[in-house]
């Protein structure tokens, strides 16, 4: 027979390695934390040992300007705990240490969108890990449809301004950031210049040298990922609006408010819904940016020569 004391003895037994147990859990994730910032860390200083003064965001279909790198050039966005991993096609979910003409260049190859279902924050948290790894300038390109009907499928438009159709912005949160690139962000961003006009008569001189078709104009960035209907096309056309696409506004917003100099890019993959007889799919998108790529490399080579 089992007497009261020690009944109360198994209890406090029992108690003792139920607190145990979850101090052994607890000590556990505090490991699994630490080696994940010690991963994050390391591959931080991979990315500011490569001494890049610039970095390139590859939209969709815009991957192939990234030849076969090595492993060591390769740091996955897994690495950050910041960056939520990409789900659309065509987009890697990786930065690429590389050269552009003997100029150091970080690649990020992929973005993640609003429509995976991620905040703005979480959609420019490549932007902030870029800016930590210390780049000063960000050249953003996207996959977009042509608004403006002197523009072609296959062209390159180079973005002059853009409207932020999103609804929201990465700036929101910032007095809960924890990123410390960002801890004294203005909130009151002057946009007024956001989009460099020293890169762009840069860019605009290199074109003209390699005589490609370099546009300009605005872009509207809309959180998708339906595309448009004819009426909202024609509405954007009204409103001054050259491309429209799904991602880069936010992106623009964060590397601003760090004090990055910005150029931004537009492979126009498509004429917007309702401006031509065609349908509109992700596949074209991504045909057409691949074909158009090639283009964008020499004018990339042009301007850092
Ligand atoms: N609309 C929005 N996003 C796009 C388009 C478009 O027509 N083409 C490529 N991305």
């Amino acid at each position: 027979m089992v007497t009261g004391e020690e009944d109360r003895a198994d209890r406090a037994f029992e108690s003792q390695l139920a607190r145990l147990a979850g101090s052994r859990a607890r000590t556990q994730r505090t490991v699994r934390d630490v080696s994940t910032l010690l991963d994050m860390t390391k591959a931080i200083e991979q990315l500011r040992d490569h001494h890049a003064d610039t970095a390139i965001i590859l939209g969709s279909g815009l991957n192939s300007l990234v030849a076969d790198p090595k492993s060591d050039q390769i740091i996955p966005y897994a690495e950050f705990s910041e960056i939520p991993k990409p789900s659309v096609p065509g987009h890697l979910g990786r930065f690429v240490l590389g050269e552009i003409e003997k100029t150091k260049i970080i690649f990020a190859q992929g973005r993640v969108h609003l429509y995976e279902g991620h905040s703005a924050r979480a959609v420019t948290s490549i932007v902030r890990v870029l800016a930590e790894a210390g780049i000063k300038q960000l050249i953003v390109t996207n996959a977009a449809g042509a608004l403006n009907p002197k523009f072609k499928p296959g062209e390159w438009m180079m973005i002059t301004d853009h409207i932020n159709l999103t609804g929201t912005s990465p700036l929101l949160l910032w007095r809960q950031a924890s990123s410390p690139a960002i801890s004294d962000a203005p909130n009151f961003l002057d946009m007024t210049d956001a989009y460099s006009l020293r890169l762009r008569e840069k860019f605009h001189t290199a074109a003209k040298k390699i005589d490609i078709v370099l546009h300009e104009g605005v872009y509207a960035g809309s959180i998708g990922p339906q595309y448009e209907t004819p009426a909202e096309v024609r509405m954007l056309q009204k409103l001054g609006a050259d491309a429209v696409g799904m991602s880069t506004v936010l992106e623009v917003i964060q590397a601003r408010a760090l004090g990055l100099e910005v150029a931004g890019f537009s492979c126009l993959t498509n004429l917007a819904a309702g401006l031509s007889k065609d349908k509109l799919s992700h596949e074209e998108v991504l045909e057409t940016g691949k074909n158009s790529a090639a283009e964008f490399g020499r004018l990339l080579e042009s301007t850092l020569k």
